[in-house]
């Protein structure tokens, strides 16, 4: 039998994409450049299957372009680069990588949180130009961690992950807002209590944002909530670049509105806006939060796994639609 014809849109771990030849007819982005909308559909022409990075945008028209398509597979959990609404009219099933990455993720989304809270890289700046030349009793004080409140809006499994750090690992004292209320042994086991948003931003040591992006998401984090936030707070954005509104966000650190942010998602990524790259009490990092090298590869094998299953018949393992049947 013939195997079906995939394109692999982004480099991959080489071991990933000799699995997915075993079973597919492979062509992959040799260049790993991010294709134009236009190049990504002629290369798709004849194509089942494609697995994607989150950079590359599914829509109608897309869709419209290259008939054949079957599955989307996501290499990231998030999914907002789908039109979900037009691949499940078009028949395309959308599949993401939930679970591989949780841990990981949360890790990252501490150590931003320590980073910018105890003004890690800003320090570090100073050190490598030359500038420290003595201890004095204020010299990069930062805000406590430990024993602190931490609000996280957006409590899925990220989100509890980093509820979990914080409660049992330093003692802090969680709340959260999200869509719904977690179930209570959920609560239970994150030590986490529910409290509505304004309440969450008036009163949180740390904010950390965790939620997926949609239109209704869009700029949950503006001028009127930084307003809201203590003085000394810091804001940690690990959901996806325009939860946050960016340029309210570098106002309100350039004024000490709050005290600093760490910032892993932007705003029209790659570009991070500039008055934020002109100020000293953020810590900016390129989309990475899931980056280790396990993990990364766990993600790309259960984006592969995902094609290998739906092209051989077996349904694809994790789903985020169920596509009206292709005509
Ligand atoms: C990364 O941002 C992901 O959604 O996995």
């Amino acid at each position: 039998m013939e195997k079906p014809a995939i394109l692999v849109a982004r480099a991959i771990f080489p071991d990933v994409l000799e699995k997915l030849a075993q079973h597919c007819t492979v062509e992959s982005n040799t260049e790993d450049r991010d294709w134009t909308p236009e190049e990504l559909a002629q290369r798709l022409q004849g194509k089942v299957g494609v697995l994607t990075t989150g950079s590359q945008r599914i829509d109608a028209g897309l869709l419209a372009a290259c008939p054949d398509l079957r599955i989307v597979a996501n290499m990231a959990v998030g999914y907002n680069n789908f039109d979900l609404d037009a691949m499940t009219r078009a028949g395309v099933q959308g599949t993401n990588t939930p679970d591989v990455l949780t841990e990981t993720t949360a890790d990252f989304g501490f150590a931003l949180l320590m980073a910018a809270a105890r003004r890690i890289t800003e320090s570090e700046h100073f050190l490598r130009a030359g500038h420290w030349k003595n201890w004095r009793y204020d010299m990069f004080a930062g805000a406590e961690v430990h024993g602190s409140r931490m609000g996280i809006i957006g409590m899925g499994r990220i989100g509890q992950g980093i509820a979990r750090r914080g409660a049992h690992g330093f003692g802090m004292e969680v709340v959260y807002h999200n869509r719904s209320r977690l179930a209570p042994d959920l609560e239970a086991a994150c030590k986490a209590r529910y409290l509505d948003k304004e309440e969450l931003l008036r009163t949180a040591d740390h904010v950390v944002l965790v939620l997926p992006y949609s239109p209704q998401s869009h700029h949950t984090i503006g001028a009127a909530e930084l307003a809201l936030m203590k003085p000394t707070a810091t804001l940690v954005n690990i959901a996806r670049g325009g939860i946050v509104d960016d340029a309210a966000l570098a106002a309100a650190l350039r004024d000490r509105r709050i005290a600093a942010a760490g910032l892993d998602v932007f705003e029209g990524e790659p570009q991070v806006h500039p008055d934020l790259l002109a100020l000293p009490n953020v810590v900016l990092t390129p989309h990475i939060a899931s980056a280790t090298v396990a993990t990364r590869r766990a993600m790309a094998m259960l984006a592969a796994d995902n094609l290998i299953a739906f092209l051989g018949g077996r349904g694809p393992l994790t789903p985020v639609n169920r596509p009206m049947a292709k005509i």
